[in-house]
């Protein structure tokens, strides 16, 4: 099971002490089923990859740009230089990247380019409210992911992230039917499409202690993409605990 914390533009050097509950939880033999990610903004990603070293947790960016080498592209950060400070992980294609102009051409060269610095790749999808009310939400989907990997050889690295964009942040999570119903359309076409036999499925989207009894249910899921609740080891903890027995 994956518990991947995205902390989004949250954390500072102060932040980086609290995560030793964290750390301490994946020691436990009984959590060695935890892959556990913690992926902080770029200004701290270096102090978090030196934080856990020897530790099972590992270490992600949130985001990357296309261009595989250094260019003139005032605040960014391209894959390599994430790789550069120890990071194994790479978060595309998050649907507040998406609303600030991440296509899913541009996201897809940001996943190749990833994929040859040899990063991990949660790939972000997931329809918007107004989608599916139209009951478009399959379409978009299918969109994203097929565009996401074109070209893309080799999906090993590819983790895949299921978040509807009006989940995020919002505390309303399909009922569990409706949301495994959602899963299994994914990983059917997924499995048929691009032939990977298990391909890692995650959900995100205001995934929080309370709702993560029932969010556990559902089958074909490998884990979970946890924004704000990540934030706090208190809340991420009792999200793993949960999950893991
Ligand atoms: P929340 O858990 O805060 O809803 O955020 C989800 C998310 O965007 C994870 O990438």
């Amino acid at each position: 099971m994956y518990f991947i914390a995205n902390w989004k533009m949250f954390g500072n050097l102060k932040s980086i002490n609290t995560i030793n509950r964290v750390i301490n939880l994946a020691k436990l033999t009984k959590f060695r089923k935890a892959k556990i990610v913690y992926c902080p903004p770029y200004t701290i990603l270096d102090k978090f990859v030196k934080k856990t070293k020897n530790t099972r947790i590992s270490i992600g960016a949130q985001n990357c740009h296309h261009d595989k080498n250094f260019g003139p592209y005032t605040g960014s950060i391209n894959a390599k230089m994430i790789k550069q400070t120890g990071a194994k992980y790479v978060i595309l294609g998050h649907s507040e990247n998406r609303q600030t102009g991440d296509t899913n051409k541009i996201i897809n060269l940001k996943l190749k380019s990833s994929l040859s610095e040899n990063l991990n790749v949660i790939l972000c999808f997931g329809e918007k409210l107004a989608e599916r009310k139209k009951k478009k939400t399959f379409q978009v989907i299918k969109k994203q992911i097929n565009i996401g990997l074109k070209n893309v050889k080799n999906y090993k690295k590819i983790i895949f992230a299921y978040e509807p964009v009006w989940s995020i942040g919002s505390g309303k999570v399909l009922n569990n039917k409706d949301l495994e119903y959602q899963i299994k359309v994914i990983k059917n076409y997924i499995v048929k499409k691009f032939k990977i036999k298990n391909p890692r499925i995650l959900y995100g989207g205001s995934v929080n202690p309370k709702n993560i009894n029932s969010l556990i249910e559902i089958r074909f899921l490998k884990g979970f993409l946890i924004g704000s609740a990540s934030q706090k080891s208190k809340k991420f903890i009792d999200i793993i605990k949960k999950s893991i027995n």
